[in-house]
């Protein structure tokens, strides 16, 4: 995948981002829903003496799981161990993580979903009843072993919570959805970024990167640095509206926060495939992306726009991507959806 100015990838934090990483669930803006239930089962915890049950954190790349899972840490006043699905290739990887586990401290495992079956079928026992069965030995003469951990929290996130088997699921006890982030949340986020980077920013500055930044914290931590990087070679060092918006328009970046790519696969849809519908492989071929970077990057700010719906057939390009790009909305859609074809009030 090309660089892309707006991907929050899965390639983990920008340099410098960890010190941007709010430490608290005080200090934490957004996912106000996620936050209280939070609070109270930390609270529970501590107040029983107990490891917080396992958590899943499932939702789009770059809205805070893996920060959220340190301050999880951080509020039950616990370590946390940092391991992934695809880095867990062995039961031996696991059984050595694992076995030197503090007393209810944390474990995060991210892409929990890319990990073996193998793997997986050891976790469950470890999840239950904290209890690791290993085989020793091979053939006939092979052995099964318990092994007695001591209880802690696993923190399972992903961006596919679809590709997550039902057993494994089934054994976290707390599963949240992170949500694409409001306009003012960012705003916010931008606010208290540039504080500590020690950046001035104009109110609608940030507001404005804030509203190009796709509803994802990571986008808008890394296009405030992006931003800062013209207003310094550009402008007096400060950031006002006027750079904020030249430096974003440079950078390829609508005022809807899509890019190059997000166009061009709308595009793509609308001229070879008459705005679908069209299957997910065919349109990833089409303009040289995999099929898992369309569904967890593309299309979450696409469908939260309206801009595409997902359909048994396929995806189709919905009123509002026609209007935002400049072209006619087709006669199907408006007869379907009336006079706007749909475009609602997102647009
Ligand atoms: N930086 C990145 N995500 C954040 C959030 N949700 N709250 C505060 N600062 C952040």
């Amino acid at each position: 995948m090309e660089e892309r100015f707006v991907a929050a990838d899965k390639s983990g934090a920008d340099e410098g981002e960890v010190t941007l990483r709010p430490k608290t669930l005080d200090e934490y803006i957004g996912q106000d829903k996620l936050k209280s239930n939070l609070k109270v089962f930390i609270e529970a915890a501590k107040m029983r003496g107990e490891p917080l049950d396992h958590v899943l954190l499932y939702g789009p790349p770059g809205l805070g799981k893996t920060t959220l899972s340190h301050i999880i840490a951080n509020e039950l006043g616990v370590s946390i161990r940092i391991s992934s699905g695809p880095a867990i290739e062995r039961v031996g990887d696991l059984a050595a993580i694992i076995t030197n586990i503090g007393e209810s401290d944390v474990l995060f495992l991210d892409e929990i979903h890319r990990l073996n079956r193998a793997v997986e079928e050891v976790l469950y026992p470890v999840m239950e009843d904290f209890a690791l069965d290993i085989i020793i030995g091979k053939g006939p003469s092979a052995r099964s072993m318990r092994l007695n951990l001591k209880p802690f929290t696993l923190i399972g996130a992903t961006t596919r919570a679809g590709m997550l088997t039902g057993p494994l699921r089934d054994r976290f006890g707390v599963i949240f959805r992170l949500e694409l982030y409001t306009p003012k949340e960012l705003a916010q986020i931008v606010k208290r970024s540039a504080k500590i980077l020690n950046i001035a920013i104009a109110e609608d500055a940030g507001r404005e990167i804030a509203a190009r930044s796709r509803g994802t914290p990571r986008i808008a931590n890394r296009l405030l640095k992006r931003v800062r990087d013209f207003a310094v070679v550009l402008g007096g060092g400060d950031i006002q509206l006027p750079i904020a918006q030249k430096a974003l328009d440079l950078m390829e970046i609508d005022d809807l926060g899509l890019d190059f790519t997000d166009r061009r696969m709308l595009e793509t849809m609308i001229k070879k495939y008459g705005g679908g519908p069209v299957g997910v492989e065919t349109v990833a071929a089409s303009i040289g992306e995999e099929a898992v970077t369309i569904e967890d990057v593309i299309e979450p700010y696409l469908l939260q726009l309206g801009f595409i719906s997902r359909t048994p057939r396929g995806r189709v390009v919905m009123a509002g991507a026609y209007k935002h790009l400049g072209l006619c909305v087709p006669e199907s859609l408006k007869s379907i959806f009336g006079e706007d074809g749909g475009a609602g009030e997102s647009v």
